[in-house]
């Protein structure tokens, strides 16, 4: 194990899911290691955001756990799920910025929520998250005033803010153009290489997804139809994933 900690971040055990009389997880259970960037792919509506969710606990399982670092989080209180949470951070889906709060108002709000430095500091490090994503004189813009790209960039910086062990992301590079998805994906891989962040990335871009991860999970059906390295999955004959892999509209998967 790379960090020598002997305790896994991140296990999911045999987690359902419904909602309704849909049920989108079906006994998913994995383990991220300390240092990992851990791919999760699957077709849109498979459940890899409500997978993700269950991580940092914005979804309660209807049965199985998450445990991060040891610690069972879905019968939390909140203020033991607050200590958790301080040690993630999540990229959502859509950015999820505070719309009425300028870009570096959002990158400082989870200083100001957990820690007490003085406000001239929390602006310093804000505005250094901002720089390590690339972004510079945008501090003052409110979120309306962005193009997707940068505010996907903002919601990075807003992630990594407090400087968390543990990062989701849910599609950091979905809408971006190729060069800025490559400078997101060299921005992961940053994290892992200099702080040793362990990372859980969803994504839909196989080109990303074997350039960042060290072990790939694929979710079909709400079930694992494969977990292993990228290489693993390139020479894998399952012709469901095969059919994803090169996103062919003939084969088991119905694209509609
Ligand atoms: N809060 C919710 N209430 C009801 N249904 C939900 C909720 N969240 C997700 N779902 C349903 O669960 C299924 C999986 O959704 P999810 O967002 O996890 O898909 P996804 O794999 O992330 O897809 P995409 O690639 O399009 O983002 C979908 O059918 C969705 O409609
Ligand atoms: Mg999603």
């Amino acid at each position: 194990m790379p960090n020598g900690t002997g305790i896994l971040p991140i296990q999911v055990e045999n987690l359902w899911k419904s909602f309704g009389n849909q049920t989108v997880l079906k006994g998913v259970s994995f383990s991220v290691n300390s240092g990992e960037t851990f791919v999760v792919i699957g077709g849109s509506g498979q459940g890899k955001s409500v997978l993700l969710k269950h991580i940092i606990r914005l979804l309660v399982s209807d049965k199985g756990e998450v445990r991060i670092k040891g610690t069972p989080i879905m019968n939390l209180n909140t203020a033991e799920l607050y200590e958790i949470r301080r040690m993630m951070g999540m990229v959502f889906q859509e950015a999820a910025l505070f719309d009425s709060m300028t870009v570096l108002d959002n990158v400082a709000f989870a200083l100001r929520m957990h820690t007490g430095l003085p406000d001239r500091e929390i602006r310093d490090r804000a505005r250094e998250k901002l720089l390590t994503v690339g972004l510079k004189g945008v501090e003052g813009k409110y979120p309306s005033e962005m193009s997707g790209g940068m505010k996907k960039r903002v919601g990075i910086a807003r992630a990594i803010a407090l400087s968390p062990e543990i990062l989701l992301y849910d599609e950091p590079t979905t809408g971006l153009d190729p060069v800025l998805a490559s400078a997101i994906d060299e921005l992961i891989l940053k994290m892992q290489d200099e702080l040793g962040v362990t990372s859980v990335v969803i994504t839909h871009d196989m080109k990303s997804a074997t350039r960042i991860a060290d072990r790939i999970l694929f979710l079909y059906g709400g079930e694992i139809r494969f977990c292993g390295t990228p290489d693993e999955l390139m020479s894998t004959d399952d012709p469901v994933l095969r059919q994803f892999i090169r996103g062919e509209t003939l084969g088991p998967i119905s694209p509609l």
